[in-house]
């Protein structure tokens, strides 16, 4: 009897001393491995939307983040400049010349933010974040209570509640997606593509090409995004269902068909104002096309503006360059200026199955 009772009291004391270690460790120690576990059963959806600088991102990721409950990461990333890393390799975007490096380092990163280990990468994720609705969310709390380590505590927390987290990149190749998938099976990948007439168009206005010019970084872009699609066929194979393929201009054009096809594919929830925020983004009529915001009158006539804006010398540069990877993406060349301006006239001609 006295037996029982000494044992039943080990036990309390046992279970008290736990309890308050952990306590105590949770305060103190949000960086602990051990206890980053989530919040929330089960797993979330995992979400890479890996794409091409200036490609009708911003559009596309503001649509996926309308989904309760997710996390969205813009251009985490970023401190990699114009960089972008190949399986062994880092390359610059614009020229793609490249030098080694470890594929790995940069996997764990990637495993650091999917897994919502934020604190180690401060500044990357907080700095565009007037494009992220879930740390736009923490900021006024950031303001009220000074102090890094306190607003990344509150941004990791929202990270382990999200029933999705969705992660956007410029700097990701599909070639490392092998092993990005091999650390994550339920990866769901999107592959945002644009007419490469769109891409250079919109980065020579932002002042991108100062440097190497539209040749060379056409010919940059297109040999990505050649790799790309061929990488992308075979990993289909391999790892059915991950990967979702997208055109900017599909979306721009039919943006309700296009976010519904996406949001089934990666089995995101609907928000309850789902359509009339769609609608309100793309085709209100609302008069602001700013370079970096999304909100367009009509975002089928903002993703077509390239062909009223190059000059017909400047589109054959680029056809000469990425002339397969139009056609791959089932757009066609332009046959004059005329042809080129007449925006009545579409120059998608076939729907692609990439
Ligand atoms: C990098 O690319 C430029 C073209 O923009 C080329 O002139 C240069 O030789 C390249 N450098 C290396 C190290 O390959
Ligand atoms: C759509 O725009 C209208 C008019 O500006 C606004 O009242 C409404 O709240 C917006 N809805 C969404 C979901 O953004
Ligand atoms: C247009 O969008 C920009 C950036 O999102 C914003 O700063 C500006 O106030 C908006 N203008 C109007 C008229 O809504
Ligand atoms: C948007 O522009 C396209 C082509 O310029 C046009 O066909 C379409 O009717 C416009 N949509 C709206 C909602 O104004």
């Amino acid at each position: 009897m006295l037996r029982n009772q000494y044992y039943l009291l080990f036990c309390l004391c046992t279970f008290v001393i736990a309890t308050l270690f952990t306590y105590v460790l949770q305060r103190h120690c949000y960086n602990c491995p051990l206890l980053n576990h989530r919040a929330s059963d089960p797993d979330p959806t995992l979400i890479l939307v890996l794409t091409y600088l200036r490609s009708g991102s911003t559009l596309t990721g503001d649509i996926l983040q309308q989904s309760p409950k997710s996390f969205y990461m813009y251009e985490p990333l970023r401190s990699y400049k114009s960089n972008i890393f190949l399986d062994g390799q880092i390359c610059n975007i614009f020229t793609m010349n490249c030098s080694k490096h470890s594929t790995e380092r940069i996997l764990t990163v990637m495993e650091d933010l999917f897994r919502c280990r934020l604190q180690q990468h401060k500044l990357q994720v907080l700095l565009p974040r007037k494009h992220s609705v879930a740390v736009m969310s923490v900021i006024p709390f950031c303001k009220s209570r000074p102090g890094f380590d306190t607003c990344m505590k509150k941004l990791q927390t929202l990270c382990y509640q999200s029933q999705s987290i969705i992660l956007k990149t410029i700097r990701l190749s599909m070639e490392i997606m092998p092993r990005l998938l091999k650390k994550f099976p339920g990866l769901k990948i999107v592959h945002l593509l644009r007419d490469p007439r769109g891409i250079i168009d919109s980065r020579r206005r932002g002042g991108f090409l100062r440097n190497t010019g539209k040749a060379q970084s056409s010919k940059s872009l297109c040999t990505l995004i050649r790799k790309n699609v061929q990488y992308s066929k075979t990993l289909q194979k391999r790892f059915p269902n991950s990967i979702t393929t997208v055109l900017y201009e599909d979306i721009a054009k039919n943006p309700m068909d296009l976010s519904n096809k996406l949001y089934r594919d990666l089995d995101l929830e609907y928000s309850d104002n789902f359509k009339e925020w769609i609608f309100n983004h793309t085709s209100a009529g609302t008069p602001n096309n700013s370079y970096y915001g999304t909100v367009r009158s009509n975002s089928s006539k903002t993703s077509q503006s390239w062909r009223k804006r190059l000059s017909f010398k400047d589109v054959k540069i680029i056809e000469d360059e990425c002339g397969d990877v139009i056609d791959l993406l089932g757009f066609r060349k332009v046959i004059d200026v005329e042809d080129q301006k007449n925006t009545d006239q579409t120059l998608k001609v076939r729907d692609v199955d990439l």
